[in-house]
């Protein structure tokens, strides 16, 4: 019981045409809880998702889910897990309750069981009311939500999400943030890829980040920041004054976010001082200012900047 629900080892996959999708990647996702995957553009989530999900042949390295090899007992993985995000498995032209319910029968379900089946689900995850309507019909977040409910038919012990929320509003986000929770309280394990790091700040047990598919780093959200260590100023500046105040600040490595500037603060408030007296000397005031600890946009950018610039060598 205390297996991993996933572990990863040495997993290898290149494409052709010499990407090198996943290089060596190892990881171990325990059972229960919720575990995000972040990267960039390109990092090797989805083909690490395919893989897992036995959509893909790794080229090397192993994978297993739920104890089981998911290259030489991919029929068993299937059986043990759901899958949603980009590969969408539903009909635009069924209604919603008729796509849940046609999937039920491929599991093997009686007419019977499917549509009970189909209206426990559809009511989980908050698509009673338009059920009955057509799938194209259906907006950005009820897609979302249909493509989840479909996931869960067979009972999954592990889910892959990949992308759950990507286009999807606020409101929706958080409904399905808390389905996310829900089935994770009820003991599946879920493996999410994201692009937003407020949703595995807040969603994730814990967080891989990957890049150029190795592992950058591993561990809950408070241990990534408190790795990162530094803190950061943040300084808001009428927009006219932005270049200026970038070019006064250069000996302190600013970054621009927007309307704002962030500096690394190593030295905390002696820094925010350095910064203001850089500022003055260049007659530049700033609207507003403040000093916190870094956030996991911090973490994520200090990383996958380091590790571009270290690895540009890989992809020749
Ligand atoms: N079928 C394919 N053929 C060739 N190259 C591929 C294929 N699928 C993915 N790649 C390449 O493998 C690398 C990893 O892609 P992958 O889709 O796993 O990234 P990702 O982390 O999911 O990115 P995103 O955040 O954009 O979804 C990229 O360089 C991509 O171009
Ligand atoms: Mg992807």
């Amino acid at each position: 019981m205390n297996d991993p629900a996933i572990a990863v080892d040495g997993l290898t996959k290149q494409f052709r045409g010499g990407t090198r999708a996943l290089d060596g990647l190892s990881l171990r996702v325990s059972r229960g809880g919720i575990y995000a995957l972040l990267g960039p553009n390109g990092a090797g989530k989805t083909t690490l998702i395919r893989i897992l999900a036995t959509l893909l042949r790794p080229d090397g390295g192993t994978a297993l889910v739920a104890g089981h090899d998911v290259v030489a007992e991919a029929g068993r993985v299937r059986q043990l897990i759901g899958l949603a995000g980009q590969f969408a498995a539903v009909d635009d032209h069924l209604t919603g309750r008729e796509n849940i319910t046609m999937i039920g029968r491929l599991y093997g379900l009686t007419r019977r069981a499917a549509t009970s089946r189909a209206a426990e689900i559809l009511t989980r995850i908050g698509l009673d009311t338009a059920a009955d309507r057509q799938v194209k019909t259906y907006s950005g977040g009820m897609r979302r939500r249909i493509d989840l409910a479909a996931s869960l038919i067979g009972r999954p012990q592990v889910l892959f999400l990949d992308e759950p929320t990507t286009g999807v509003d606020p409101a929706s986000r958080h409904d399905l943030w808390s389905l996310v929770r829900d089935l994770a309280a009820d003991g599946t394990t879920v493996l999410l890829t994201t692009q937003y790091l407020d949703e595995a700040d807040q969603l994730a047990d814990r967080i891989a980040v990957i890049d150029h598919g190795r592992l950058l780093t591993e561990g809950t959200a408070t241990e990534l920041k408190d790795r990162t260590g530094a803190a950061v100023v943040e300084l808001d500046l009428p927009p006219h004054q932005l270049d200026a105040a970038m070019t006064a600040l250069q000996p302190l490595a600013p970054r621009r976010d927007r309307d704002r500037i962030l500096l690394p603060a190593p030295d905390g408030p002696l820094t925010l001082r350095h910064a203001m007296g850089l500022l003055d000397q260049a007659d530049l005031t700033p609207t507003d200012i403040a000093l916190h600890g870094p956030t996991l946009d911090d973490v994520f950018l200090a990383l996958t900047r380091h590790n571009t610039s270290r690895s540009a060598r890989s992809t020749a």
